[in-house]
């Protein structure tokens, strides 16, 4: 199998964590590469559940797990949900899970900060996780983060801190916060980097020789390209970069590496936390999604805001990040749904629309234009092979595909590892009547 590269197409939890899980049966190395203990990533296995954040979802199988260089990580948050793994039967050893040495490191005061921020921010809050991961990534590029490495060297440790300190100390006076304690820091520190210097490596070098061994390396994204921060709906966005090119940035592999890059899709869409989101619903129909898909948060349990497929978005994350097929997910959440609508275009201002505007007045005034198709009203949970589909979900499928210049090349019909349908390749299947064309070939997927 060559490599892949699994990035969220929409607000996040899409469903990365299962397809990540599904297709490490056939990787060797799985990456992280931005974001932080923000994500929350499900995998369900024979009815067993498994919640990461931190962790790359091929932890679970065993394969070589790798947190980049451009992931913030939360010491004792790594340590916590290691600890959690192993109690559920998962191996985590130095072998198997390393660490950039270069990662910059999330400390008690940017998640603290984190949290100031968002209550300062009053009713334009930006819904943040509240894990510090805005704070960490304006350190490091503000050159003041503390790393990986750093944990190896006690008294550069206590220098950066006492750095550190200053910088805090000024803002946490304006904030009317209790000061930094450097030798506090410096202790919690001390006493967790025993645990966590084991894993610490130059990973890139790992990723070089995995490449030179022809190992398949899976990148694993984490939120959707609507969270990334130039190119989501900005400033409701996360503090990191999100889009396939991340992966070789975030990871130390060159561009060529990235392999078949997959849009991981909802087949309606959802949001959690504030923000734009035109196609959202606040009738019974977005209830009957919010509680069939079970759409509240793995990382902080809110409440998804739940609407319409909308696939203007869709194309425009499918164009930026080079995305050549879709997973579609959760189509079962949609089976009992009398009619389904699909955002084909925008209004705002007498204007009409086919991308989304960076402006954020524009983001805001976005109306949404629909097209209409009749629900399946079949269930298509636990399905396993297209030809089990309904012509109804075949066309929404097909529409979707036509709408945002993609195939589906895996469709998910529940949260189980196994319940995942790989398309056939050039394939002319007929259901009920109704052609798919599969256009491209994607038979390395699992092959
Ligand atoms: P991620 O952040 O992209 O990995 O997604 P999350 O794990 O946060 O959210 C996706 C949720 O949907 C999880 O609870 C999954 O177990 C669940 N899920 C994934 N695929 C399917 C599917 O095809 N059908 C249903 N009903 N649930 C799914
Ligand atoms: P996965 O990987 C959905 C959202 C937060 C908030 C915004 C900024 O599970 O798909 P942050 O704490 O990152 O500064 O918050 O981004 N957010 C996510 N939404 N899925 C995620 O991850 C998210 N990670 C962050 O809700 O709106
Ligand atoms: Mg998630």
């Amino acid at each position: 199998m060559a490599n892949i590269t699994v990035i969220g197409s929409q607000w996040g939890d899409e469903g990365k964590g299962k397809i990540v899980d599904w297709l490490a049966a056939k990787a060797d190395v799985v990456v992280r590469f931005q974001g932080g203990h923000n994500a929350g990533h499900t995998l369900v296995i024979d009815g067993k559940t498994y919640k990461l954040h931190l962790l790359p979802s091929g932890v679970v199988r065993g394969k070589l797990s790798i947190i980049g260089n451009g992931v913030v990580v939360d010491p004792w948050a790594l340590l916590k949900e290691v600890d959690r793994l192993k109690e559920q039967g998962v191996d985590i050893t130095p072998e198997n899970l390393m660490v950039s040495e270069s990662a910059p490191l999330i400390l008690p005061v940017n998640s603290a900060l984190d949290k100031a921020l968002e209550e300062a921010r009053g009713a334009s809050k930006i819904g943040t996780t509240g894990r510090g991961i805005g704070p960490a990534y304006e350190d490091q590029v503000g050159r003041r983060a503390l790393r990986m490495c750093d944990l190896a060297h006690p008294e550069t440790l206590r220098r950066k801190i006492e750095k550190l300190a200053f910088y805090y100390n000024a803002l946490y006076k304006g904030l009317g916060a209790e000061s930094f304690n450097v030798d506090e820091l410096v202790a919690q520190l001390q006493e967790v980097a025993p645990r966590i210097l084991p894993h610490v490596a130059p990973v890139w070098r790992v990723l070089d020789k995995a490449k030179n061994a022809n190992k398949t390396i899976l990148f694993e994204g984490a939120q959707g390209v609507m969270l990334d921060v130039d190119h989501g709906t900005y400033p409701f966005v996360t503090s990191s970069n999100t889009i396939a090119a991340q992966a070789a940035n975030g990871s130390g592999v060159g561009p060529d590496q990235l392999g078949f890059v997959l849009g991981i899709t909802k087949a309606y869409s959802t949001r959690v936390g504030s923000g734009p989101f035109p196609t959202e619903l606040f009738d019974a129909v977005g209830d009957t999604l919010t509680e069939r898909g079970h759409e509240y948060g793995t990382t902080t349990g809110r409440r998804r805001r739940c609407g319409w497929f909308d696939a203007v978005q869709v194309r425009q994350s499918v164009k930026i990040c080079g995305i050549k097929g879709l997973a579609l997910m959760k189509l079962d959440v949609m089976d009992t749904l009398d009619e389904i609508k699909i955002c084909t275009g925008y209004t705002a201002d007498g204007k009409t629309y086919d991308y989304i505007p960076a402006s954020e007045d524009l983001q805001a005034k976005l109306q949404p234009v629909y097209e209409t198709m009749p629900g399946w009203k079949t269930p298509l949970r636990g399905m396993r092979k297209l030809s089990e589909l309904p012509a109804a979900a075949l066309k929404y499928i097909h529409r979707l595909e036509e709408l945002t210049g993609v195939t589906a090349v895996i469709i998910s019909t529940s949260p189980e590892r196994e319940d995942t349908i790989r398309v056939k390749v050039n394939n002319q299947v007929k259901t009920a009547g109704y052609f798919i064309l599969v256009a491209i070939n994607v038979d390395f997927i699992m092959e």
